[in-house]
């Protein structure tokens, strides 16, 4: 990628609910900044005031309360909401965006776990987003029984997905595993098992060896090569 104006990286960070998402970001967020990164953190669906309101309708009530493909065109008019009021401004002043879950959990939840099919993801996908991808997506990996356990000792009421159930979860997993181990170049699977302090430090050093290997120079932020900034 060597767009003549420089513009951002994008990182999803993806995995089934009670991965760890939300605290992991915020460690990955916290480090660029400690490279001082001009970095935003958002997160799915959500990301600018309408996306939020489409949210609450996605993530609470009854699991019944959405077929899925409703589930699919609401997650992407929140998408298109998110994408074109927060992501992409973003990435054009140069800012980099980490966003908590983006498009495979569309193709993991809605494609594989809820049977739409790939196809049709990304036939709404393409409609929606063009060929823009994140620059690298993270799928924090864990088996899903511990993962609800997690969620369950968490409590709250953003539990939608999660009163699908564990054979619904586990399909979810199955799909974000064959996302990530299909697109190498593009993708870490972390194993998100051990204790957070323990996955964070995966994390970083992944996401260093990937920044050092994978993005060109010009990218990075200057002098400070992120191998060798922990
Ligand atoms: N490595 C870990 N070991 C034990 N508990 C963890 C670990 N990582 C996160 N947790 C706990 O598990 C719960 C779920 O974590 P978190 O909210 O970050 O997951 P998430 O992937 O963002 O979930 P959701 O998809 O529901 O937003 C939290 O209570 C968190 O403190
Ligand atoms: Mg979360």
């Amino acid at each position: 990628m060597n767009e003549a104006r420089q513009r951002g990286c994008f990182i999803a960070v993806e995995g089934i609910d009670g991965a760890g998402k939300s605290g992991q970001s915020r460690a990955l967020v916290t480090w660029l900044r400690s490279l001082r990164l001009d970095v935003l953190h958002t997160r799915e669906p959500g990301g600018s005031p309408g996306a939020e309101e489409i949210r609450q309708l996605l993530v609470t009530g009854e699991a019944a309360r959405w077929d899925t493909l409703s589930e699919l065109l609401l997650v992407y008019a929140a998408r298109r909401s998110h994408l074109t009021q927060t992501i992409w401004p973003a990435l054009e002043a140069g800012r980099w965006v980490v966003s908590d879950r983006f498009a495979d959990s569309s193709r993991a939840f809605q494609g594989v776990a809820g049977g739409l099919g790939l196809e049709v993801v990304e036939q709404v996908h393409a409609l929606v987003v063009g060929d823009f991808a994140p620059d690298l997506t993270i799928v924090l990996d864990l088996d899903p029984a511990v993962a609800l356990a997690r969620t369950v000792r968490r409590g709250g009421s953003e539990d939608r997905f999660e009163k699908k159930g564990l054979a619904y979860q586990t399909r979810v997993h199955e799909g974000f595993r064959a996302l990530a181990l299909r697109s190498p170049d593009t993708h870490l699977l972390i194993d998100a098992t051990p204790p957070v302090e323990i996955v964070s430090a995966a994390l970083l050093s992944a996401v260093a060896q990937w920044l050092a290997l994978r993005l060109p120079k010009d990218r990075l932020p200057k002098d400070r090569l992120p191998k060798d900034s922990r």
